[in-house]
């Protein structure tokens, strides 16, 4: 087959390598001509994507800028962005963008099938009409179809092939053509009765995880007020085999999906009268979680007769979650701003993230700042860093995460 992706991004371009890996023509579209010449030069920009294993794919993985190139392709997989306005609500330009520069190019017979996250009705009541501009009727002349990513980047034990793959059609036809196309390349394919299902399929399995993450964080809120050590009590909790599955309180919620997908759903919600409470106090705890983060750093250094004003704080891990070089709305930039604005001298170290120009920051070398700090938030706890001896050689370290479980030392406080 020939498949053609738009949007090379976290999603689409190990989606890609994976049809180029099993033998499939993928022509690569993105709208960032840097990504294309990137890859065209046989460089990843994505840390889940080896240079390496573009390299063994370089006659299968084309990229380009040109939507006439997806005129030949048997099916067209979006994967552009879905993010929120200033508003806090669905801005739909990107996709948008790309179904409008697809339908000029559109083919009878060829396969659409939506990856980006939004809400339910989105690929019928606004993905369909743009597309059926170009004279061609979905489900008649074309296929149309959503399949929710279910990628979690950084992850080993579960790949695009073992990962089941969630699938939703206009009509029966264009399900089993969806199945059909992404059986290549994943063992398990789920069937659900049409787009919206499958739409909707991707924002429960959000929203359960930032419903839960809000319960222990509000739960790690309250242990600090009854001095009870939250992660002791996780722990024991998770022991229990059945009817209890593990989250982990931290410095809240970040990247381009937990913290936005509730809002597609509250969005489509309130189209209908409704309003889900669950899930927009489950976004109130978390977008809340960095600033009782700050509180924490005021408190840490008022115990060592240190005020934030003035300090040195250095910032241990930026990115939204470890083992990544993404930074969209990690809590990280909330404490850093907040703490500035107290007067903190703000410093940070990431090994994935060398710059943080809107902050006006690098990141700085780890010898040099950790004994010259008045405190060391682990904020992000990426693999690399060695945190006995961040324990060992800060004068205060303040864990976010949970990383030094394992210490006792006078200078450490947990989260
Ligand atoms: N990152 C994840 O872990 C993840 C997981 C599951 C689902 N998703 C969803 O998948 C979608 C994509 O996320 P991502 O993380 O890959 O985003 P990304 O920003 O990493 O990549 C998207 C790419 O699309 C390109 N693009 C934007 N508009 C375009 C257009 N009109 N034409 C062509 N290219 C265009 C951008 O240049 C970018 O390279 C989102 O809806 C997201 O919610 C992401």
């Amino acid at each position: 087959m020939k498949i053609g992706i738009i949007g090379l991004g976290y999603v689409g371009l190990p989606l890609g390598l994976a049809f180029a890996e099993e033998g499939h023509d993928v022509v690569g579209l993105d709208a960032d001509p840097r990504k294309v010449d990137a890859l065209r030069a046989g460089e990843s920009y994505i840390e889940d994507v080896s240079s390496e294993s573009l390299a063994a794919v370089a006659q299968k993985l084309a990229a380009t800028t040109h939507y006439e190139d997806l005129a030949e392709c048997d099916a067209v997989i979006i994967c552009v962005p879905t993010p929120l306005t200033q508003a806090r609500e669905p801005d739909l330009t990107h996709l948008i963008d790309a179904a409008t520069s697809l339908s000029g190019v559109l083919q009878r017979g060829q396969l659409v099938s939506l990856e980006s996250t939004t809400y339910p009705g989105t690929t019928r009541e606004r993905l369909r009409p743009i597309l059926e501009e170009s004279g061609l009727a979905a489900g008649r002349d074309f296929h149309l179809a959503f399949s929710p990513e279910r990628i979690d980047p950084g992850r080993t034990d579960f790949t695009v092939r073992t990962t089941p793959k969630v699938v939703g059609g206009l009509t029966e036809a264009c399900t089993e053509r969806a199945a059909a196309l992404y059986g290549e390349i994943c063992d398990e394919i789920v069937r659900v009765s049409g787009p919206e299902p499958a739409e909707l399929t991707k924002l429960l399995e959000n929203i359960f995880r930032s419903v839960n993450i809000a319960l222990v964080n509000e739960l790690a809120q309250l242990c600090e007020r009854l001095d009870i050590d939250a992660w002791e009590v996780i722990e024991a909790a998770a022991t229990k085999p059945f009817g209890f599955m593990r989250f982990d309180p931290g410095p809240g919620m970040g990247g381009h999906c937990l913290p936005i997908d509730p809002f597609y759903l509250a969005f489509k919600a309130r189209e209908h009268d409704f309003y889900p409470e669950f899930v927009e106090l489950a976004g109130k705890i978390n977008q809340n979680q960095p600033l009782w983060c700050v509180t924490r750093i005021e408190h840490a250094l008022n115990d060592v007769g240190k005020a934030v004003k003035g300090s040195k704080v250095l910032i241990l891990g930026v990115s939204y979650k470890a083992g990544v070089g993404d930074i969209r709305e990690s809590p990280a930039l909330k404490i850093i701003r907040l703490s500035r604005e107290l007067g903190a001298e703000i410093s940070y170290h990431d090994p994935y993230v060398a710059e943080l120009p809107e902050l006006d920051l690098r990141s700085a070398p780890l010898e040099d700042e950790l004994a010259s700090s008045d405190l060391v938030c682990i904020v992000t706890a990426h693999a690399e860093i060695d945190y006995e001896r961040v324990v060992a050689e800060a004068p205060l370290v303040l864990d976010f995460r949970g990383v030094t479980r394992g210490l006792k030392a006078e200078n450490l406080v947990r989260l």
